[in-house]
């Protein structure tokens, strides 16, 4: 395990105090308006743009080349009006990798209607050749029989409740605790409701006769692993801050319990809008950690574009301009700030390995750069004579040093 080391930008928090890092991510810049979907759009460009990767890497060296995916609170599958939902967006990514992964998809859905249109999209999946299974119930009660036909394979689960989802019991003790003897890799990306947080964080000061109070309190004390949250809501100044604190307590104990570091991000509707909520990724190592930084920042993008109304009539500038026009400049910011990392690096260590500093490269711009940036202000500083890397191979594994 890795020294305690934690970072944030804006919206993004990387916690490397597990067995390597954690995460918050938003961009806040774009004035615009922001259609209704965004969050979604962001939540599901992170699903696309991360577990192609993570199957081709951890799928490698895996039995039969099978990776198990577990989609815990699936949904429908595909929303009325065609969209994909993350079943079709995983099963698309099944197809993509079928010549060299098998990615044994598992779709866990307890509504009724929504489980019968999900399954005729994994029927029509397995038409395909795909391994899928639609599985109706709570999430909980199908838990087993997919650790189960995990054991021996990589695991990525994604558990995407509206409200509260398992139990930190299930998350830490069943999900990551069953699979630490093999050493096989487990990865969890989950929503963490920040709704949830406030509407139960409230019962706390309400005045109103609740009956279900005890209860919910309850509730959200077996998922954040104890009552703790509840003083964080109690000392928070406004609700900003009693989630940002609850939903970094919740990663930390979360990682701590299971030796694995986190990203959390945030997620939004609109830039101006209050946290829908976090998106908080686990992994016990630290390539699993760089590249879900890779496709956060991919998936940022996604939701800027997103972002951009449609030009209308009257207006005086075309906002796809103003999107690129906006982009370079994030582009050219990102690079100078880490450019201005690099150098404080290369002051303190002398020489370093891009990939073990993950945190302090990209302090201040985690969730949004990538590693193009740090390609890119490498080599400034080689340009300029301060490094002897010149920045050419893979990102990760380049060592800077100062030029001799
Ligand atoms: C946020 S939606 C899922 C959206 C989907 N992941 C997507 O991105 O397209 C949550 C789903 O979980 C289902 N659900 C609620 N409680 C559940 C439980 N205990 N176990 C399984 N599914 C549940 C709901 O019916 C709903 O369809």
């Amino acid at each position: 395990m890795e020294e305690l080391d934690e970072a944030m930008s804006d919206g993004a928090v990387l916690d490397l105090s597990g067995e390597t890092a954690g995460e918050h991510a938003t961009e806040a810049g774009s004035p615009f308006f922001v259609s209704k979907k965004a969050a979604a759009v962001l939540k599901h460009a992170i699903l696309k743009q991360y577990v192609v990767p993570f199957a081709s890497k951890v799928g490698k060296y895996a039995p039969d080349s099978r990776v198990v995916y577990l989609d815990g609170y699936a949904g429908p599958g595909r929303y009325d009006d065609g969209t994909p939902g993350s079943p079709a967006l995983i099963l698309d990514s099944a197809a993509a990798i079928s010549d060299f992964r098998k990615l044994e998809c598992y779709f866990v859905e307890r509504n009724r209607k929504n489980y019968q249109s999900l399954s005729t999209l994994v029927a029509e999946a397995r038409q395909q050749g795909l391994a899928a299974q639609a599985l109706q119930g709570r999430a909980e009660r199908h838990l087993d029989h997919v650790l189960g036909a995990a054991d021996g394979s990589p695991l990525f689960a994604f558990l995407d409740p509206f409200g509260l989802g398992i139990t930190f019991d299930a998350l830490t003790q069943r999900i990551f605790g069953s699979r630490r003897a093999g050493g096989q890799p487990t990865e969890v990306l989950l929503n963490f409701n920040a709704n949830a947080v406030r509407r139960i964080g409230g019962l706390l000061t309400s005045k109103k006769d609740n009956p279900h109070r005890p209860a919910t309190l309850k509730a959200l004390d077996a998922a954040c692993g104890g009552d703790w949250w509840q003083e964080e809501f109690l000392d928070s100044a406004n609700n900003p801050e009693a989630v940002d604190r609850i939903t970094d307590g919740f990663a930390k104990r979360v990682g701590r319990a299971v030796g694995a570091g986190s990203w959390t991000i945030e997620v939004r509707n609109r830039a101006d809008l209050q946290v829908a909520y976090h998106l908080v990724h686990f992994s016990r190592h630290k390539d699993g950690l760089w590249l879900f930084g890779e496709a956060a920042s991919l998936a940022q993008v996604e939701w800027r574009r997103a972002c951009v109304p449609p030009p209308s009539d009257g207006m005086l500038f075309n906002p796809a301009d103003a999107f690129e026009q906006e982009e370079e400049a994030r582009r050219l910011k990102w690079i100078k700030r880490i450019r201005v990392n690099l150098e404080g690096l290369l002051q303190k260590y002398g020489s370093f390995i891009v990939g073990d500093h993950q945190a302090e490269v990209m302090a201040g711009v985690l969730g949004e750069a990538r590693e193009r940036h740090v390609r890119a202000a490498i080599k400034d500083l080689f340009k300029e004579g301060k490094t002897s890397c010149n920045g050419v191979g893979d990102v990760r594994k380049l060592r800077v040093a100062i030029t001799s």
